[in-house]
């Protein structure tokens, strides 16, 4: 290998574990993880707090264009800064969440950030979890994974996250809203949620955490062991 490790794409739909279970992969690993769904909340936030119209894609191309989105180690969570504003806890209120998939699907948007992901990926070593990673931003990740669970169990989820950080919304409103961003982010023109030819699909709807990551470690391993 001349890289410092693989690049491993997790995609899949919204609230299946993508990003707790890259986590604990990339931990394990020693690699860097990489939410690439933060850095279009990033954008979100940053479009709503400076009241752009959010089908204004100039304007939000310029606002990207005079911000730095970084993360930071963070316990439990990775912290995510805006520039030097922490917004770890502000780009998960409901108001983002809604307003993301109209955000995402904007082509100036996508190309700035799949831009940017590419170059954080570049040296390898990376898990990186998002809907078009190993589609699109890392066409040729050696690890592709699909991860998908059922409707029910992804609000479930979404129901003991938000629990930890304090969000009080009902299970019936997360389900609606889960529906509604499948819906959305699968539909939109420019890089679908999709699942690679060459990615594994794991229907993690019976699986517990610990489960998914082993599974996924496993395959690390292997591509590792034929890279040697
Ligand atoms: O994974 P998440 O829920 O934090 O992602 C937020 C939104 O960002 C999601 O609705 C779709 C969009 N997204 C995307 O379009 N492409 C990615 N690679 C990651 C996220």
């Amino acid at each position: 290998m001349d890289k410092q490790g693989l690049q491993v794409a997790i995609d899949g739909p919204a609230s299946a574990g993508k990003s707790t279970v890259a986590k604990i992969v990339a931990t394990r690993f020693h690699y860097i993880y990489c939410d690439t769904g933060a850095m279009y909340r990033a954008i979100t936030w940053k479009a709503l707090q400076a009241g752009v119209a959010l089908d204004d894609e100039a304007a939000i191309k310029k606002l990207l264009d005079g911000i730095v989105i970084r993360f930071e180690p963070g316990k439990p969570v990775q912290k995510v800064y805006v520039d030097d504003t922490e917004v770890t806890l502000a780009i998960r209120q409901p108001d983002v969440t809604n307003a993301v998939s109209q955000v995402s699907a904007l082509s100036a948007v996508r190309s700035e950030l799949t831009e940017r992901q590419r170059q954080i990926a570049d040296a390898g070593g990376i898990v990186m979890d998002g809907r078009d990673i190993g589609s699109t931003v890392l066409p040729d990740a050696e690890v592709k994974i699909f991860m998908v669970a059922s409707v029910d169990e992804r609000a479930q989820r979404r129901l003991k996250d938000n629990a930890a950080k304090g969000i009080d919304t009902p299970l019936a409103t997360l389900k609606y809203e889960i529906e509604e961003r499948d819906r959305k982010d699968s539909t939109r023109k420019i890089s679908p949620l999709t699942q690679a030819d060459d990615a594994i699909r794991l229907d993690t709807t019976s699986m517990s955490i610990e489960q998914v990551a082993d599974r996924i470690a496993e395959i690390i391993q292997e591509k590792e062991s034929l890279e040697k």
